[in-house]
């Protein structure tokens, strides 16, 4: 193909609308274990999703679904002796798992790149974060100091914090939490990833900075067209801010779908449970959510059938529920899945109530 005609297809995948139909990631039937005390833990358990060129997928589902660990799967940062043990990670069509560890280190920043939860744990306290953001430039490419430290106020300024130029030299613990969070963004972006991977980027920090830092995200995916994933308890984010939705429970993603389709058209029972968890405007804090009653599974005894089933109001204690694991059906519409045994009766179920 022609630089003209590769170049089409990029702004046509870039493209907002229906038209954008190509995952820049997709993961594939990917399993990553873990070692436990009687033999390996399935953490990660034959997920398959797709990230679409300049869209958000959401990914939500309970603490312990496994959401962290398939995305550090994806980007080969699963804790050691953990490993991916099948499946695979297409970044634009070429599967990271085959990658070398250094060709790997490459693609952290320039493909894929990965803001986490805790603005502290992602800084060093001992250098500044100019410093910081230089060495992510550095690591990647031979520029020399000065270009360096441009670049880096450059950056500080996208994530609009505010002075750059003197803020440079600040060390993580002169600036606040939300201000910090900025600076992660800033190192994650400097390579100008096709994916940025955000995972509970707010959670930490308070409402109002919360809603500044997703809009940062907003705007920064717009800008450079990146592909985002958005890791969140956090329905009212999803809501707003998600093309696509990724269900996880016990490790497996049990429904996928546009938000519209998520939204509209539930599929799953336990995506029916989350969405009823969610808080009422007058609950303190975004954790205060109504439980859903029972215990996530534990990854050491999955049961044969469907986990969810000991919790399901729609399905717990029928016979196939239990013994036979539902396979992954289409359900409203193309590219909305669930794997759900009775997901057509439960659409008529929630339409009658
Ligand atoms: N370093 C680790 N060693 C052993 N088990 C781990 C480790 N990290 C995670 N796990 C286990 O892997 C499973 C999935 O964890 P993961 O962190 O991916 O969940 P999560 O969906 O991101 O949860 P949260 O919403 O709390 O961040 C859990 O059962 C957890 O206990
Ligand atoms: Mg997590």
């Amino acid at each position: 193909m022609d630089q003209a005609a590769t170049d089409l297809r990029k702004t046509e995948d870039q493209r907002p609308g229906p038209g954008r139909t190509k995952p820049v990631l997709e993961l594939r039937n990917l399993v990553t274990q873990l070692p436990g005390e009687d033999g390996p833990l399935t953490i990660v358990n034959d997920v398959s999703l797709k990230v679409l060129a300049g869209e958000t997928l959401s990914v939500v589902g309970e603490s312990g679904s496994g959401k962290t660990m398939t995305f550090l799967s994806a980007i080969g940062l699963v804790p050691k002796p953990g490993r991916v043990v099948a499946g695979e990670v297409l970044l634009d069509g070429a599967d990271l798992l085959k990658l070398t560890p250094d060709e790997m280190r490459e693609t952290r920043g320039t493909g894929i790149s990965m803001v986490f939860q805790d603005p502290l744990t992602g800084l060093n306290p001992v250098f500044t974060i100019g410093e910081q953001i230089a060495e992510v430039l550095r690591a990647h490419g031979s520029v020399s100091r000065t270009e360096a430290r441009e670049t880096a106020i450059g950056l500080l300024e996208r994530v609009h914090i505010p002075d750059p130029g003197r803020r440079v030299d600040d060390y993580p613990h002169q600036l606040s939490g939300g201000m910090r969070q900025r600076v992660l963004i800033a190192m994650a972006i400097a390579l100008e990833p096709r994916v940025l991977i955000a995972d509970e980027p707010t959670t930490a920090l308070d409402v109002t900075v919360q809603a500044q830092v997703l809009e940062l995200l907003a705007e920064l995916r717009q800008d450079f067209g990146m592909a985002m994933v958005l890791i969140t308890h956090d329905l009212g984010l999803v809501a707003r801010h998600a093309d696509r939705v990724a269900v996880m429970y016990g490790g497996r993603v049990v429904e996928y779908g546009s938000a519209e389709a998520v939204f509209e058209h539930t599929a799953h029972p336990y995506t029916v449970s989350l969405f009823e968890s969610v808080p009422s405007l007058d609950a303190e804090t975004s954790d205060d959510l109504r439980t859903i009653e029972g215990q996530p599974p534990d990854p050491a005894s999955l049961p044969a059938g469907c986990a969810f089933e000991p919790r399901c109001f729609f399905g717990q204690g029928r016979e196939e529920c239990k013994t036979i694991l539902p396979k992954r059906a289409t359900a409203s519409m193309a590219d909305h899945r669930t794997a759900c045994h009775f997901y057509a009766e439960l659409d008529t179920k929630r339409s009658c109530a």
